[in-house]
């Protein structure tokens, strides 16, 4: 059953991948979305064509580092979209704006998390700040009588375009993993349709679920043929060792504990029901994203 047109949704997070079509879902829906933003005239112009973007949206200007804005126009949403960028200080940054929107009534918060929250404790970086932040949010949901939903999508397909340089000058997807292992991503789009569905549905209907999104689990040498088809030349499959893998992302300036993340964790599970029971359709595949999005690689 959709919701009335009489919720409010505060989306943090809403000029990025996920958020624009979360953003723009949401318009669709005909819901009244405010959106937190750090610069107002490139987020006007963003949205400037969406359907209902002028009826519908609300922009509020503000950063994580000054919270005094959120603060003063959060009352009245009784649902909050979480997206934080900021990894290393994700635990904290989503506990204040945990605590200042409950306090204020929301209701149900929706968290962008991640499915490395669920490996082994400590054992990753990006892990490790997504179940802190995960536990603070569930813990303010409880004392506050509200709920927290969590997505923890994997991989995202968009990863791919970090590594856009080996596909033009190696002719080459370059990972650490042996060539027929099958690793897990997932769709921006699939995850922004499950944070629309969420935000969208009775808020008892999910309480204070987590959704693991696992979209789509393929191996480097089928990786590599998806993105032969689109470059119309031949892409192999190189398999560097996780040291190699770990030294080639901090010289391409990423910060070491995320290259050592991406170079140990074990991401090889099977897709999960989440996408075709919530959405009613099957999840997005890398093949098909990888075609329709010929243009970021080319
Ligand atoms: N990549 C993966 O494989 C993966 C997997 C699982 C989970 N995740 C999680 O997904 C999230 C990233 O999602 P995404 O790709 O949609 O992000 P994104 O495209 O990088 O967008 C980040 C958003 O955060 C905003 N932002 C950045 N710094 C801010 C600040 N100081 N104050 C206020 N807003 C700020 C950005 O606004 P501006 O437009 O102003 O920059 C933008 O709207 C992260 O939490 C990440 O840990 C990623």
């Amino acid at each position: 059953m959709p919701s009335s047109t009489s919720e409010k949704v505060y989306v943090i997070g809403a000029t990025g991948n996920i958020g624009i079509k979360v953003v723009n879902s949401l318009l669709a829906r005909e819901v009244s979305t405010t959106i937190y933003v750090r610069d107002v005239e490139k987020s006007r112009a963003l949205f400037a064509s969406s359907t209902n973007a002028s009826t519908h949206l609300t922009f509020v200007q503000g950063d994580y580092a000054d919270l005094s804005a959120f603060k003063s126009s959060i009352a009245g949403h009784n649902r909050l979209f979480l997206l934080v960028a900021d990894v290393e200080n994700m635990p904290t940054i989503k506990q204040d704006l945990g605590t200042i929107a409950y306090s204020a009534g929301v209701k149900q918060i929706v968290d962008l998390s991640s499915r490395f929250a669920l490996l082994d404790w400590r054992t990753s970086f990006i892990g490790e700040s997504h179940r802190l932040a995960e536990e603070r949010l569930y813990q303010l949901a409880l004392q506050h009588g509200g709920t927290v939903v969590s997505l923890r999508p994997s991989r995202f397909f968009t990863n791919h375009t970090w590594t856009k340089g080996a596909l033009t000058h190696l002719n080459a997807v370059v990972d650490c993993h042996p060539s027929d292992l099958k690793v897990e991503y997932i769709s921006i789009d699939d995850i922004a349709d499950v944070a629309t569905v969420v935000l969208t549905d009775p808020i008892e209907k999910h309480q204070s679920r987590a959704y693991t999104l696992i979209g789509d689990s393929v191996d480097g040498v089928t990786r590599a043929s998806y993105f032969g088809q689109i470059l119309n030349k031949p892409i192999v499959y190189k398999q560097v060792s996780p040291q190699e893998l770990v030294d080639t992302m901090v010289k391409s300036d990423s910060p070491w504990p995320l290259a050592y993340d991406m170079a140990t964790v074990d991401t090889t599970r099977a897709p999960t029901d989440a996408v075709p029971i919530l959405l009613g359709r099957p999840y997005e595949t890398l093949e098909s994203w990888v075609l329709k999005n010929k243009e970021l690689f080319v």
